[in-house]
C-alpha cells in the first residue's frame, strides 16, 4: 500500500509530531481531526502563522497540514489510514465519531495501542456495522515529545530505534510494517498478534511503577516547583525493584500463555525493551536502574505535579501516568493474568495504590471501567486463546 491521504486524530504532542514527520517522509496528504475543545481552531490559526507544524530536536521536519477540522465528515472520508494519537481513554469515543465516515477497508490504528485496543476497537466499529475496517497498533509512541508552542513547534526529545506493531488481520502485518517504517522513519518490529502488543505495553510498567516509586511514601506535604523530582532520572533502587517486579509479573503471564499456537516472543523483558528502543541513548546499560538514569532521551522530564496554591505543588495522580496506564494497561494485563490463572503480586500492589489515588477500585468494583477482555466477551481462557491463538 502507498497511502495518498492519512488523517491524524488528536491535537496533542504526538499528533503534532506525526503530522509533519509523515508528510515529509512519504509526501502524503495529511489531515487532522481535532474535535477536543477548541483545538482545531487553535491548530489552524497557529500553524498558519508559523507556516506549518514543525518538529525540532531529534527529528526536524515541517509541513502544513492539508486540512484541520473538528468535523469527521470533512477529514475522514478518503483516508487510506487513520491514526489515533491520543491517550487510550479517548480511543473509543473517537472511533464512534469516525466510524460512519471511514472508507471501505480503511486502516485505523492507535499510536500507541496500549492494552486491549483491538477488541475494544472491533466492538466499537461493530456497533456501526464496520467490521470491514482493519486495525493496526504500535507498542509505543516512536518519540518522547512535548509541544513547545501549540500548533507550531514540537520538541522531539528522543526517538526509539525500533517500535513493534501488530495488525488485524494479522496476515497484513508485513505490508503495514513497511508503510509505517517509511512514514515514521524508524524500524518496525512485526508482532504476530495484538495480545503480544497488549502484554508488551511497557508504558503500563514504567509509568505507574515509577509513580509508585516516587510517591508511595510521599508525606502529603506540598513542595516548591524546583523540588519536583525528575520522572526517570530520579529513579531509586527501590523504584527499580518495583519495575522489576512488574516486569516479572508480565513475564509470568507470557510464559503461561505462550505456546506453539500463540507467539508471544515479542513480549521482552523491560531491560531488553529499553536496549532495543534506546540503544544509542543509554550511557550505562549495566542494570535496569542505570538504564533509566543514563538514558539521554529521558533527560529533563519531570514528574507530573499540580499547583494547589501559589508556589505549592503536589503530585498529579490524575495525570495520564496513572489515569491512562492503569485502566488501559496494568489492569488489562492483570485481567488477562486472572484468565490465565497467574499470580501478579507487584501489579496487585501498584494497582491497589494507584486505584486509591484515582478514587477507583480497579481490583474490584471498577474493574469494568478498565479495558479488560472480560468486558468485551472474552470471559475465560478458552475464549481468549480462541481470539488470538
Ligand atoms: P497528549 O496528552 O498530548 O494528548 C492530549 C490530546 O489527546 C489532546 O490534546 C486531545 O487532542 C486528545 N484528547 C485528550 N482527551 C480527549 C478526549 N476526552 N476526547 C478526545 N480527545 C482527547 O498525549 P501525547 O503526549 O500526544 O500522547 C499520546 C499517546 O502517546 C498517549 O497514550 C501517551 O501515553 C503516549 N506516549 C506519549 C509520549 C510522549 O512523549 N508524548 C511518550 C510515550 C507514549
Amino acid at each position: 500500500m502507498n497511502p495518498q491521504k492519512i488523517t491524524i486524530c488528536g491535537g496533542g504532542n504526538g499528533a503534532q509530531a506525526l503530522t509533519p514527520i509523515a508528510a515529509n517522509n512519504i509526501g502524503c496528504q495529511v489531515d487532522i481531526y481535532a474535535p477536543f475543545g477548541d483545538e482545531a481552531e487553535r491548530l489552524r490559526t497557529n500553524s498558519a502563522t508559523h507556516g506549518g507544524l514543525e518538529t525540532i530536536g531529534a527529528v526536524q521536519s515541517k509541513s502544513m497540514p492539508h486540512r484541520i477540522s473538528a468535523n469527521p465528515a470533512e477529514v475522514i472520508p478518503g483516508s487510506d489510514m487513520v491514526f489515533l494519537v491520543m491517550p487510550a481513554f479517548a480511543h473509543e469515543s473517537t472511533l464512534h465519531q469516525i466510524a460512519p465516515h471511514l472508507d471501505a477497508n480503511a486502516w485505523v490504528g492507535a499510536l500507541p495501542a496500549r492494552g486491549g485496543f483491538d477488541y475494544a476497537a472491533m466492538s466499537a466499529l461493530a456497533e456501526h456495522g464496520r467490521e470491514d475496517v482493519r486495525l493496526f497498533g504500535l507498542q509505543t509512541l516512536p518519540w518522547a515529545c512535548r509541544i513547545d508552542r501549540y500548533g507550531q513547534v514540537v520538541n522531539v526529545l528522543g526517538v526509539k530505534q525500533v517500535v513493534d506493531a501488530a495488525t488485524r488481520p494479522r496476515a497484513q502485518i508485513e505490508e503495514i510494517s513497511a508503510v509505517l517504517k517509511a512514514m515514521l522513519g524508524l524500524s518496525i518490529g512485526a508482532v504476530p498478534n495484538f495480545l503480544a502488543l497488549t502484554l508488551a505495553n511497557t508504558g503500563q510498567l514504567i509509568h505507574p511503577g515509577i509513580m509508585y516509586g516516587l510517591f508511595a511514601n510521599w508525606d502529603g506535604e506540598p513542595f516548591a516547583k524546583e523540588e519536583t523530582p525528575l520522572f526517570y532520572h530520579n529513579l531509586s533502587a527501590a523504584g527499580a525493584e518495583t519495575l522489576a517486579g512488574l516486569d516479572d509479573d508480565i513475564q509470568a503471564i507470557r510464559s503461561q500463555l505462550a505456546s506453539p499456537y500463540l507467539d508471544l516472543t515479542s513480549v521482552h523483558h523491560l531491560k531488553i525493551w529499553l536496549e532495543r528502543s534506546y540503544a544509542h541513548s543509554i550511557l550505562d546499560p549495566a542494570t535496569l536502574q542505570s538504564s533509566f538514569l543514563t538514558n539521554q532521551a529521558y533527560a529533563g522530564i519531570k514528574a507530573p505535579v499540580r499547583e494547589i496554591s501559589p508556589g505549592q505543588f503536589i503530585p498529579d495522580f490524575h495525570a495520564r501516568y496513572l489515569a491512562e496506564d492503569v485502566p488501559f494497561g496494568l489492569a488489562v494485563s492483570r485481567a488477562i493474568a486472572q484468565l490465565a490463572g497467574v499470580e501478579t503480586p507487584t501489579m496487585d500492589k501498584v494497582i491497589a495504590w494507584a486505584s486509591e489515588k484515582l478514587n477507583k477500585d480497579y481490583l474490584g468494583r471498577d474493574m469494568n471501567e478498565a479495558r479488560i477482555p472480560q468486558k468485551y466477551g472474552l470471559e475465560n481462557l478458552e475464549q481468549l486463546l480462541a481470539a488470538y491463538a
